[in-house]
Order: C-alpha cells, then structure tokens, then sequence
C-alpha cells in the first residue's frame, strides 16, 4: 500500500511523513502501551494529557516560545480564528478603554490585505462588526493597489502603502497566502527602534508605540517550516495543523496572556458576546480540553513535531525549504524564458516559500501539464479554483528528491513544449 503513494503537492490536507503515519497507524490500535487506540481513548486519561503535555512542549522548545505567551489547542480551524480573533481582542480592548467606541469616538481593527485569506478575514470582521457602534474596520494596507492590473495579489505591498491607526483593537497579517503565493519574508530587525529595510517584510517598525500590540498574524501555511523571529512581538499567532504538522481538526495558538482576558465582563461594557468554545480564557483555562479536543490531530501532530526536532527543529527545516523553493522559482523563471510558465508572484516579491504559484501558457497546456504530473506520480498541483494555474505547495514533507522529480518534470515540460 505504501509503495502505491504518490508525490502529494497539495495545498492542505496535504502531505505528511510516511514514518509517522506508520507510527499513527501503530498508535491507533495502542496508543502509548495503554491498551487503548489513540481514537478511542479518554482525551482526559493520563496518557493523553501527558502527550497533549509534550507537544505543546515542542511547540515551545522548538520555536522559542517565551513563558509570557500560552500555546493553546482548539478547533475550528482558520476560519474560526477569523471570527475569534476579532471577538477576543475586541474584549480585550473594551476592558482596557471602556469608552471607546462611543460618543463619536472609534475602535479600529487594521488589517493588511494581501491575499484571500487576509480578505476572508476581513470580511468576516465586517459581518461580525457591522451593527457595532463605533467599530471600523480598517484595511491598514492593500496589496491589489501595488499589483499591474490594480486587483491581483501577486506580492507583499513596499511600507509606503501602510497606514496603522493610533490605538488598533486588531493589528492583522497573514504571514503566508495559500491561494496566491504570497509570503512575507523573515524580519532582519529585532525592535522596533530599527527600520526594517527588507521592503517584504512585516514594517515592524511602522507599528503604534508605547502599548502592547495587538498584533495578530495567521500561520496556518507557513507554521514550523522556518523559526518565527520576533515571535515575542506578536498577541496572537495561529494556524491550523493542516498544512506541515498535521491532519485538520486542531488549531494551534500562541497567545500572549493579556490576550486572554474575561470576555463575559467585556460583553458587559458592550463588546461581542463570545460563545465559550471561542473564548481563549474557556480554552486557556480548561488546559486546551475544557471539551473533547481532536484527539487524534493531535497525536500526529505531537508525531510530527517530535520527529522535526530529532531532524534538527525549524532552523533545518528552513534551510530544506530554501533549497526546495529556490529550485522551483528557478524552473519557473527558465519556463518564462522560454515562454512556456509565467510566474505569478515573483520570488523576490513575496514568493511563497511553502505555496508556488505560476501559469502554464498555451491552449490547452494546463492540462497537458497536470496530465504528465500525474503519469509521473505527482499529484495536487492544481492551483485553489478561485485562481487557477498552478499551485505546488512545499510543506516540511515533502522531500528535495520529491521537489527534484517536479523540478525536473517541469524542465521536460519546458523541452516538449518548445520543440517543433
Ligand atoms: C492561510 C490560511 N488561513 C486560513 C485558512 C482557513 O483554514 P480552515 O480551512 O482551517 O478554516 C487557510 C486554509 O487553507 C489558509 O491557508
């Protein structure tokens, strides 16, 4: 059976290690010597808790995580922290500055829009902010402005296209676009004093002062494929497991404490009711099972993170990842020569490094290229329905030698299609 697999170049659910699903499968049937499979289990039995234990601990380990911010468990996925984040830091700002929002006053939510899923986010803040008076929602940069037709996103927007407002309930990024292939680069500055000159990078710098940020960024994508520098400077970080670390159904957080905060007291003064399995105090305060968390998500997430440490952490994961990347732009860029692909989001613009996005030119090429992937092993190449072309995504599992093989059929492709 597992001679039958092929190169899975999804976007998510997307690949994971052969190892640790052979370890999963192991796992379903006795989960840690209890007797027990791991899907059958108590999600409050010592066993489970204790594995729930260790893998927030890698989590830690692994990405530096400082003790002023908690690493959560939940579920709901990306979409449910569209609507989490909004309600939480929303809470949150109510009970900093309860007279806000009223009497002609304003509380903003900013948000940086660079692709659809920064876009679902802010329409889901516009649904659940509309009858709220004196909330507005703020798009603090957009990257379609900067793009050649003025409605793609096809790059991270230059810093002259940022306006933050003063005192934000919600500063927002999405640190990497699935869709669109959009990716902001690692920051070079480690404080705000510092101007940040890589023009890809979040503008740091740009940020209000003298308060603590509630800068919240979407990882789902891009989560353990490279350590996050300034980790520390963010309120909220999240991402579904989906993409690297594991299957869909959990969602991980790192939240910083002041985040989570009494939200039945904020509803009060008039902020969002939340409904409890939002409420990151429910979640926080239940240990990450105040109800049954997605037990076995979790268990090959924990797999998944155990083995990437025993590899050497994120730090050997991204100089994989580079490498990965680096050779996919570059097949890409020699197609354009040749006429054949037409990148649509350039490397040094923003290509994602996790989501490589590109057009293959020509009647019916498309199509020609998907079939010749497939006949070589290689699936879910197919870019998101909303946009078309290509899409190879390069999680943590798939290998440089899986890269390699699409590098090198993207290179035959390129042969065949300019001969004759
Ligand atoms: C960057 C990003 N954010 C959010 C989502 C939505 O996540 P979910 O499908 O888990 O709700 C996705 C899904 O692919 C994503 O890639």
């Amino acid at each position: 059976m597992a001679s039958e697999r092929v190169t899975n170049f999804s976007a998510g659910p997307s690949a994971l290690p052969p190892s640790v699903l052979e370890e999963a499968t192991a796992g379903l049937l006795n989960f840690a010597g209890s007797g027990i499979g791991i899907a059958e289990i108590s999600h409050r039995s010592k066993e489970f808790l204790a594995f729930l234990e260790e893998t927030e601990k890698e989590i830690r380990e692994q990405l530096d995580v400082p003790s002023t911010h908690k690493i959560l468990f939940t579920q709901g996925g990306g979409t449910g922290q569209f609507s989490a984040v909004v309600m939480n830091m929303l809470a949150r700002h109510a009970l900093l500055y309860p007279n806000l929002g009223v009497a002609g006053s304003e509380r903003t939510l900013d948000y940086v829009l660079t692709g659809s899923w920064s876009a679902a986010a802010v329409k889901e803040a516009n649904r659940l902010t509309a009858n709220l008076p004196g909330v507005r929602v703020n798009v603090a940069a957009d990257a379609r402005a900067y793009s050649k037709d003025g409605t793609s996103y096809e790059g991270i927007p230059p810093h002259e296209a940022y306006t933050f407002t003063n005192n934000p309930a919600l500063i927002y990024y999405c640190e990497n676009e699935t869709v669109n292939g959009v990716q902001f680069s690692k920051p070079t500055t480690t404080s705000d004093d510092q101007p940040e000159t890589d023009q890809t990078a979040f503008p740091f710098h740009l940020l209000p002062k003298g308060q603590l940020l509630p800068l919240v960024a979407d990882f789902s994508s891009s989560f353990m494929s490279r350590p996050i520098p300034r980790l520390a400077d963010h309120a909220i970080i999240y991402a579904g497991a989906q993409k690297n670390i594991g299957p869909a159904g959990l969602t991980i957080l790192i939240v910083r404490q002041d985040c989570i905060v009494d939200v039945d007291a904020a509803a009060k003064l008039g902020a969002l009711p939340v409904p409890a399995v939002l409420s990151y105090k429910y979640i926080a305060d239940g240990k990450s099972v105040p109800n049954t968390p997605p037990v076995f998500s979790v268990y090959v997430a924990g797999l998944v993170l155990k083995r990437m440490r025993s590899l050497g952490g994120p730090e050997k994961f991204e100089e994989v990842n580079e490498r990965k990347k680096k050779s996919v732009y570059e097949a890409v860029g020699e197609g354009e020569k040749r006429g054949v692909f037409r990148g649509k989001v350039d490397e040094k613009r923003g290509g994602s490094w996790m989501n490589v996005v590109f057009e293959v030119v020509g009647d019916g090429a498309e199509g020609r290229f998907l079939k010749g992937a497939e006949e070589r092993g290689m699936k879910g190449l197919k870019g998101h329905r909303s946009v078309g072309g290509i899409r190879a995504s390069l999680y943590n599992a798939v290998t440089e030698e899986e890269t390699g093989k699409l590098v090198q059929y993207m290179r035959e492709f390129i042969e065949s299609e300019t001969q004759a």
